[in-house]
């Protein structure tokens, strides 16, 4: 397995079989994945990490995805929106605490149209060279088209899974083809893209998350977020089992060996799953994390899946509490906007 391991980093494509194989490793035999993987990410990345700062702008979605907690059909979540100047704000003091990178994340809330994003983000850049990253869902190439002109530098969408017959049973408003064909319309635009995919959606094999990975390959993404599912009570996968945070690691970590350029977040979710993997990710492949700065009474109703929200302290505390948790670890921070890597 060592040997297959190292023919990746050199650059070996492997067969999807080959990949459950490594998928499906041990506790143990894992470890040798986990080093490689951290090589690589040294090799390109330093022992830096990314702090960005994610703006949860609105909680209002459009659509109806099954295991998401802000879905449209959940009746029980009450739902907020930022209005333009909060979010400058909001920006604006993240920019003054350090932050070099910012995320403008919703749902899919089409109250805010490519005018009210585009200013929102044009009023950002004439304040600082902030990366800004938005995180808004589907919308037409046009609008897309609008919003780089506006000065929005990447996007995030992730495909959530590979299979396609799985992806439409999950999304009653869209579409599998809609969704590749809102990533490739960014690439085409000069966005730099993240997408990534959940361990652990009900009906998904270790082939599923091969397959997942060669996507990622295949959309040659600037960055990808692996995340476990976990369950949320008021949606049609709430009784469902939370996906392995162990599996979710060894994804990143095989994906970091593969593709090896891409930012690899330390995912949200895995934070909330509490485990080991919590800090090992960092030691096998990720090298970004987000923290998120809108106001706290907004953060609780940010609700995908069910989180404790811990402190309640300004931007820059918070940031503060974060950059010392990562340097206890043994890591960097960057005071870099880590843009995409183009190797
Ligand atoms: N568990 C884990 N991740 C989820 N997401 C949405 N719902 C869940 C859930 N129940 C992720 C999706 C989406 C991102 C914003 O949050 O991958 O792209």
């Amino acid at each position: 397995m060592k040997e297959l391991i190292y023919k990746i980093v050199e650059g070996y494509e492997p067969t999807l079989d080959e990949m459950e194989k490594i998928l499906s490793l041990n506790e143990e035999d894992a470890e040798v994945l986990f080093k490689a993987a951290d090589e690589v990410k040294k090799r390109y990345f330093g022992n830096e990490v990314h702090i960005r700062g994610i703006i949860e702008f609105s909680s209002y979605c459009r659509a109806d995805c099954y295991y998401c907690g802000l879905r449209c059909s959940n009746r029980s979540l009450p739902r907020y929106r930022m209005d333009k100047d909060e979010i400058i704000e909001c920006a604006k003091e993240a920019v003054d605490a350090g932050y070099r990178s910012l995320v403008l994340q919703s749902g899919e809330d089409l109250y805010y149209t490519k005018e009210i994003i585009g200013e929102i983000v044009e009023r950002i850049k004439e304040y600082s060279d902030v990366a800004i990253t938005l995180s808004i869902g589907e919308r037409s190439f046009e609008e897309y088209e609008y919003l780089k002109e506006k000065g929005a530098d990447r996007f995030l969408m992730k495909h959530e899974t590979a299979d396609e017959s799985l992806y439409n049973s999950l999304h009653p408003h869209s579409s599998f083809k809609n969704r590749i064909g809102c990533l490739k319309n960014l690439k085409t635009l000069g966005y730099q893209v993240g997408s990534g995919f959940m361990i652990g959606l009900p009906g998904q094999t270790l082939r599923t998350v091969a397959k997942d990975i060669m996507l990622l390959k295949e959309l040659d993404v600037d960055m990808a977020g692996i995340g476990p599912f976990i369950p949320h009570k008021d949606t049609p996968l709430g009784k469902y089992d939370a996906g392995s945070a162990f599996l979710t690691v060894k994804a990143v970590a095989l994906t970091r060996i593969l593709l090896k350029r891409p930012h690899l977040p330390a995912t949200t979710a895995l934070g909330v799953l509490n485990t080991k993997y919590k800090d090992k990710v960092f030691f096998a492949g990720a090298n970004v994390i987000m923290q998120k700065v809108e106001p706290h009474k907004y953060r609780r109703l940010y609700e995908i899946y069910p989180k404790d929200i811990k402190f309640e302290k300004s931007i820059r505390e918070e940031r503060k509490k974060l950059e010392n948790y990562l340097l206890s670890l043994g890591l960097e921070i960057s005071d870099s906007r880590g843009d995409a890597l183009k190797i």
